[in-house]
């Protein structure tokens, strides 16, 4: 019977072609190729540089003349310095300012956009391929939820006074933060002026920054300012001129 077995190899035929189809499709959607523990730890190093020294290494999307690790001291290993050690345990997470669970991509873009005063990193960027590999590095090892000194100290709830806090200024922080807020960028970071973080970064709260202080500041004296001083040097950094927030990034 010719007819059937012709027609039978056409089917085998198009099965053939079928299978060679879908695995073709499969190549193309499958993810990446896991990175080596070594390329891990090379991604790793490289967020690593872009935490310390990020207006030189992730210059396309920094504004302002500030690094991570300026306020997340000790690339983000000082505890009550908003430390991220475990954070890529802890996200993705609720937090109040998005008012939704948001991912840790999401949490590092409102860092670039609002402290860093710069654009967001897309997400299949090499930045943030270094920057996750870095807060992966460390978090690694580290069990629990939160890290125990995550945030900052607890400050009372005092209120600041920027005439007082002037005099603070100049005593305690214009040595190394200049009578302008303008610093000696990269080495000391500016508080106020076209190279700080913007009006829409968390260290513009007076109570935040205040928390930040008390146990940071001065750098050469730390746990040395009283929490009223700190809330006075805040208010007077606060009625400082710096950058506006862009609106584009207002959803991050
Ligand atoms: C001007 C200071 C400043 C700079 C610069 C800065 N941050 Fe932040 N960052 C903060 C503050 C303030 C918080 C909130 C801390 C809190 O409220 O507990 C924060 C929080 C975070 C968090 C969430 C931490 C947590 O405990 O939930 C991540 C992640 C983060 N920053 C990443 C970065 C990265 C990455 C950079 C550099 C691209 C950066 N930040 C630059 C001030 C800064
Ligand atoms: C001896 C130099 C020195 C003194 C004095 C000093 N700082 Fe700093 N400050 C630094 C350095 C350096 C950093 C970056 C973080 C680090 O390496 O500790 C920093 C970081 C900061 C930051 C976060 C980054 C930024 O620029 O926004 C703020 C805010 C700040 N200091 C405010 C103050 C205030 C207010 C005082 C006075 C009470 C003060 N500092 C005194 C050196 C100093």
């Amino acid at each position: 019977m010719p007819g059937i077995h012709t027609h039978l190899s056409a089917t085998a035929i198009c099965a053939v072609l079928l299978i060679a189809g879908c695995s073709h499709q499969k190549q193309a959607s499958a993810p990446p190729p896991k990175p080596t523990p070594a390329q891990q730890a090379e991604l790793a190093a490289t967020g690593k540089l872009i935490f310390d020294q990020t207006p030189q290494h992730a210059a396309a999307y920094v504004g302002s003349q500030l690094s991570c690790g300026d306020c997340h001291i000790d690339s983000g290993k000082a505890a009550y310095a908003a430390p991220l050690i475990n954070i890529a345990n802890v996200f993705p997470a609720y937090t109040k300012r998005a008012g939704r669970v948001i991912s840790l991509q999401e949490r590092i873009n409102e860092c670039f956009v609002r402290s860093e005063n710069g654009k967001p990193l897309p997400d299949d960027s090499p930045e943030m391929a270094a920057m996750m590999a870095y807060l992966a590095s460390l978090s690694s090892g580290v069990k629990g939820q939160a890290y125990p000194e995550r945030g900052f100290v607890k400050v009372p709830d005092l209120k600041g006074n920027p005439a007082r806090g002037e005099r603070v200024y100049a005593t305690q922080c214009a040595v190394c933060h200049g009578v302008n807020g303008e610093g000696v960028p990269p080495v000391l970071p500016p508080v106020w002026g076209p190279g700080s973080y913007n009006d829409g970064a968390g260290m513009d709260h007076v109570e935040k920054m205040a928390a930040f202080l008390v146990h940071n500041m001065p750098q050469n004296h730390p746990g040395t300012l009283k929490p009223q001083d700190a809330f006075d040097v805040s208010a007077f950094i606060d009625s400082k001129p710096r950058p506006t927030m862009n609106p584009k990034y207002k959803g991050l």
